[in-house]
C-alpha cells in the first residue's frame, strides 16, 4: 500500500533545531530510514514537508487521488492551532497517525490540545525521532490483513 509522511513547519529544521528537545537527527535521515523500513515492508512511502499550512492542505487532498492507504503526520505547530488542517484530513477520509518527537503534555500547557487527535487512528508523542517509527510500524500493522 501507499503511505504517506507529512511534516508540518519547523521540521526542516531538524537536528539543527533545538536539539535537546528534537535530537540530531535530520528529516532527509529520517525520511530516508522510513522509506526504507516502509519497502521491507512491502509498502511504498512518500514524504512532505511544508511550513505552510495550505501546502499541507494542498498535499493532503492530493492523497485522496494518490489513493494514499494511511497517513503519518508530524502536524508541528499546526497541531495546536488549525482547524483547517483537521477538516482536511476529515475531508479525506484517510485514517492516519498523529506523532510527536516530544511529549507535548510534558510542555507548556498550550501544546496539550490537539485539533486533530480525536479523529486520528492513535497518537505517538515523546520518543524522539523514534516517534516515526513507532508511527510507521503500527501503521503497517493496521494495514496487514488479521487472520479471522
Ligand atoms: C512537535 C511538537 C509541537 O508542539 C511543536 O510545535 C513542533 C514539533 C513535536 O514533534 O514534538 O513543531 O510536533
Amino acid at each position: 500500500a501507499k503511505l504517506l509522511v507529512l511534516h508540518g513547519p519547523n521540521l526542516n529544521l531538524l537536528g539543527v533545531r533545538e536539539p535537546d528537545v528534537y535530537g540530531r537527527e535530520t528529516l532527509a535521515d529520517i525520511n530516508t530510514r522510513l522509506a526504507h523500513l516502509a519497502q521491507k515492508a512491502g509498502h511504498e512511502l512518500a514524504w512532505y514537508q511544508s511550513n505552510a499550512e495550505h501546502e499541507l492542505i494542498g498535499r493532503i487532498h492530493q492523497a485522496r487521488d494518490e489513493q494514499i492507504a494511511f497517513i503519518l503526520i508530524n502536524p508541528g505547530a499546526f497541531t495546536h492551532t488549525s482547524v483547517a488542517l483537521r477538516d482536511a484530513l476529515a475531508a479525506v477520509d484517510i485514517p492516519f497517525i498523529e506523532l510527536h518527537m516530544s511529549n507535548v503534555h510534558a510542555r507548556e500547557p498550550f501544546r496539550h490540545h490537539s485539533y486533530l487527535s480525536d479523529l486520528a487512528v492513535g497518537v505517538i508523542a515523546g520518543f524522539g525521532s523514534d516517534s516515526y517509527f513507532l508511527a510507521l510500524q503500527a501503521a503497517v500493522s493496521k494495514l496487514e490483513p488479521k487472520p479471522a
